[in-house]
């Protein structure tokens, strides 16, 4: 699948089918998680797979989100906040947060090109999820991923060219309305 296409389809997905992915395509995707930018190139997160199916429904029941125990594997993305503070300081926070995204992002990317389907959890009780899973205190929780195959067809969006979030040379100065040469290149991943 191309880069364009895997990111123009993924969804998030809600239900899934009772049928289990092979855990090794989960572990290959954690792999690519591996290759996003991470300042100073230090790997900041650790990703916590769960297949026992107790402590999925009591990771749904605290998220609140019942749709979670359909998943029969999670991946929890935990970042270790010493590893950017300690060479980066305050600015480090900011970091940590953006090397998470860019390597959770890379992981739903990898799904999406294998046919895999997941749901960015970010609320969720932090504190008693740790709790279950023995994850020490100074960790942080980024987000669970609960995998599995797509019950539904995922439906294929839409998006409008970035006119409304596009400033020129200045903010606020939105020059390129309607440019037609580059409306023309935007439309879209079509199915
Ligand atoms: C930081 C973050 C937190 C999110 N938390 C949740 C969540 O707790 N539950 C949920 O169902 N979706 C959650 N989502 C998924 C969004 O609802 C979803 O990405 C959005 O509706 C757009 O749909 P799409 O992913 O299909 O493009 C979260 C997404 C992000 C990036």
């Amino acid at each position: 699948m191309e880069t364009r296409v895997a990111i123009q389809t993924r969804r998030s997905v809600r239900s899934f089918k009772k049928k289990k992915p092979d855990w090794r395509n989960i572990i290959e995707a954690i792999h690519s998680a591996q290759y996003a930018p991470m300042a100073g190139g230090n790997f900041s997160l650790r990703i916590l797979i769960i297949d026992d199916s107790t402590k999925i429904e009591k990771i749904a029941d605290f998220s609140e989100q019942k749709f979670i125990e359909e998943a029969k594997y999670l991946a929890i993305f935990i970042s270790d906040p010493k590893v950017t503070k300690i060479p980066y300081g305050e600015r480090g926070e900011t970091y940590l947060k953006q090397q998470a995204g860019a390597a959770m992002q890379n992981f739903n990317l990898h799904l999406t090109d294998i046919g895999l389907s997941t749901c960015w959890i970010g609320h969720f009780n932090e504190e008693e999820i740790k709790r279950l899973l023995k994850i020490p205190k100074e960790m942080n929780i980024e987000a669970i991923f609960p995998i599995g195959y797509p019950k539904e067809n995922l439906k294929i969006r839409q998006k409008k060219p970035p006119y409304n979030y596009l400033y020129f040379n200045e903010w606020e100065n939105k020059r390129m309305k309607n440019e037609p040469d580059i409306q023309g290149r935007m439309t879209g991943f079509k199915s």
